[in-house]
């Protein structure tokens, strides 16, 4: 059994606690919200509630922590969105133990090297995840879709955590190491890119795409000259083949980026497409049509507040 301090408790991070909770590990919340801005619903929840895939309702009753108790946390799963984490993790400076594992688990990348750089000696672990959950109240979370989920090692340290990854197994519905986080974290996010903004922008569930495969190779042949310079030797087909086979396995629902347009919340295109151009950028490749698609989805999507001040 470990106690796991959850930062982020949102649709993910909620089933993930609810989860640990089942499983028989100790689940804190962790909030670094100044105490005005806490919203005014979450301030003193006794219970959280959330539905597993069978439909079965679970309660659980986590401890809070708030920044002053950073010292008691031996393990933070971050799950905030991804423009959150440096904005959220910023109080924790100079607060959390050194020896305390700190495990990112969102989509989009980028958010490593900041991290690195404010928790230098901490053991980091870099994740991603395909299970599916929905907030549906600040106390109140679903899990909607069985998933796969992949650690690896963000730093040296990082490695000796790997048993960790086989604690998170006995309550996630699959949890694994991968030595090749990298290369996962790619795959994920060349799906993203394509599936997201093509479906926020036509405001379709993820199943239009599949009368949309033209545009599709064409977002993939783009991407072609950079993931090789990453490592990728696979043929531009099987790229297609595979953001094809995403949008059939989850052809009725509709992407996180189409969600939050249409709530009206900031996406996460600053670290997915917008990272995918910082890479090219200095490589000279040019985008033109993931471009596009960037310019059109922030034109849309409020500012978050943090670090999405890029420039591309
Ligand atoms: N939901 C899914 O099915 C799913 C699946 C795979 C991957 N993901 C990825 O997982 C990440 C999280 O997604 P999500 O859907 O769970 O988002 P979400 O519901 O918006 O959850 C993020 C949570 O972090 C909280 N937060 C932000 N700053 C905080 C702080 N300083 N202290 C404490 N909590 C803070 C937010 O609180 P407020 O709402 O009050 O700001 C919110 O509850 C994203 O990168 C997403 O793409 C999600």
């Amino acid at each position: 059994m470990k106690h796991w301090t959850l930062f982020g408790c949102g649709a993910l991070g909620g089933v993930m606690a609810g989860l640990l909770a089942q499983a028989g590990h100790q689940v804190s919340l962790l909030r670094t919200f100044p105490p005005q801005q806490v919203p005014q619903e979450v301030k003193h929840p006794l219970l959280l509630s959330w539905w597993d895939l069978e439909g079965q309702h679970h309660e659980f009753n986590p401890d809070f922590l708030q920044t002053k108790d950073a010292a008691n946390i031996s393990l933070l799963l971050v799950t905030t969105k991804v423009y959150q984490v440096q904005v959220a993790m910023e109080p924790l400076i100079g607060q959390l133990p050194e020896a305390t594992p700190i495990l990112l688990l969102h989509n989009g990348m980028g958010t490593e090297a900041w991290v690195k750089r404010a928790f230098p000696a901490n053991p980091l672990l870099i994740g991603i995840t395909s299970n599916g959950a929905l907030r549906l109240s600040a106390e109140e979370f679903r899990h909607t879709g069985s998933g796969e989920t992949w650690f690896g090692a963000g730093n040296a340290a990082g490695n000796d955590w790997r048993g960790v990854v086989d604690v998170l197994a006995q309550a996630l519905p699959h949890a694994a190491w991968s030595d090749e986080i990298r290369m996962k974290q790619w795959e994920k996010l060349v799906i993203n890119a394509i599936i997201n903004p093509l479906t926020a922008l036509s405001g379709e569930t993820n199943g239009s795409l599949l009368t949309r495969q033209e545009e599709v190779e064409a977002l993939c042949h783009e991407l072609m000259p950079l993931l090789q310079r990453e490592g990728f030797n696979l043929p531009e087909e099987a790229w297609v083949s595979r953001v094809m086979a995403v949008a059939a396995a989850t052809a009725s629902n509709y992407s996180s980026m189409q969600q939050d347009l249409v709530a009206g919340r900031p996406t996460e295109i600053d670290y997915i497409t917008g990272y995918i151009l910082r890479e090219a950028q200095p490589l000279g490749l040019h985008m033109p049509l993931h471009q596009q698609l960037y310019d059109a989805i922030s034109h849309r999507s409020p500012i978050a507040s943090g670090i999405s001040n890029f420039s591309i």
